[in-house]
């Protein structure tokens, strides 16, 4: 764990789910119709959280099976339940250590989990080495440095005014990477040298300050396990800080942008 990951609170998977699985949902079913994969094959979804990328693709591309592993055993458990399906199997298990075979699948897929890992090139690495020769590679990760996971950066920008030493736990700060020309870059550093790489948006709408605010004392995730850690104080002056920037009454509507990375990886 580094000091800017001390944070990164991945277990309560109904908590993750109120902070983010109800959007990360949306944009995985936007991202599988983009991906636009063959039907059947065997799928592997590394770092599923609850879920939501393994259940788009049980609804919307038929797969044979569906491998979905998460290094978090509360979110393995958790996703188990809520997907309930017999082509998904979960396990608990490491995107650098993946626990399969070379060649085990024909589509290789992740969401909202490249930038977490220890080093992003050798999990490409890694996602290719349990590809069939021929296969589908995909993954996708918030826009946090165009600001386009909206009520992540408006937190952050938030909690560096209260909180200076939170600037570098900011995720756009985290994870330069995240940008078009960056993922690209990424992709050729570890062998993928024609990666198809694009936005997919959707919009965030929390009916008043309040809704938007709960998640994030939830402790599920970077953003939320910062501001459990907070004091009262401290919590409610940056609660005060963002109610002022985003209003306290009305609907809030923010962007919520990913770059998305597709590679059919060439036969030998
Ligand atoms: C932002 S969540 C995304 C979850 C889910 N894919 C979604 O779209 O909602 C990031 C997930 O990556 C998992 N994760 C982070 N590092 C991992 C690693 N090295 N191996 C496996 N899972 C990891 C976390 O436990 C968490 O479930």
């Amino acid at each position: 764990m580094t000091e800017t990951s001390k944070f990164d609170a991945w277990s309560a998977g109904d908590a993750y789910q109120h902070y983010m699985g109800r959007w990360s949902g949306l944009i995985a079913d936007k991202f599988v119709d983009w991906l636009a994969p063959p039907k059947g094959g065997d799928w592997l979804d590394v770092g599923c959280g609850t879920g939501a990328l393994t259940s788009a693709i049980l609804r919307k591309c038929e797969p044979a099976s569906v491998t979905a592993i998460d290094q978090s055993e509360g979110f393995v458990n958790d996703a188990k339940n809520r997907v309930g399906d017999g082509r998904a199997v979960f396990k608990t298990g490491d995107a650098m250590k993946i626990p399969a075979k070379n060649a085990e699948f024909d589509v290789v897929t992740s969401g909202l989990v490249l930038n977490f890992v220890s080093d992003m090139k050798d999990g490409l690495l890694e996602f290719q080495r349990v590809l069939v020769p021929g296969g589908l590679l995909s993954f996708y990760v918030w826009d946090y440095p165009g600001g386009g996971m909206g009520f992540i950066d408006a937190f952050w920008k938030a909690a560096a005014k209260i909180d200076p030493q939170a600037a570098e736990l900011d995720e756009s700060e985290r994870f330069p990477v995240c940008t078009r020309s960056g993922l690209t870059d990424l992709c050729r550093s570890a062998g993928v040298a024609a990666a198809d790489v694009a936005a997919i948006e959707e919009t965030t709408v929390f009916s008043d300050f309040e809704e938007f605010w709960r998640p994030f004392t939830l402790g599920a995730g970077p953003a939320p396990g910062y501001c459990k850690s907070l004091s009262e104080d401290q919590r409610d002056a940056l609660k005060n800080e963002l109610a002022s920037k985003l209003g306290g009454d009305g609907e809030i509507r923010l962007p919520a942008r990913v770059w998305a990375v597709k590679a059919k990886i060439p036969r030998f």
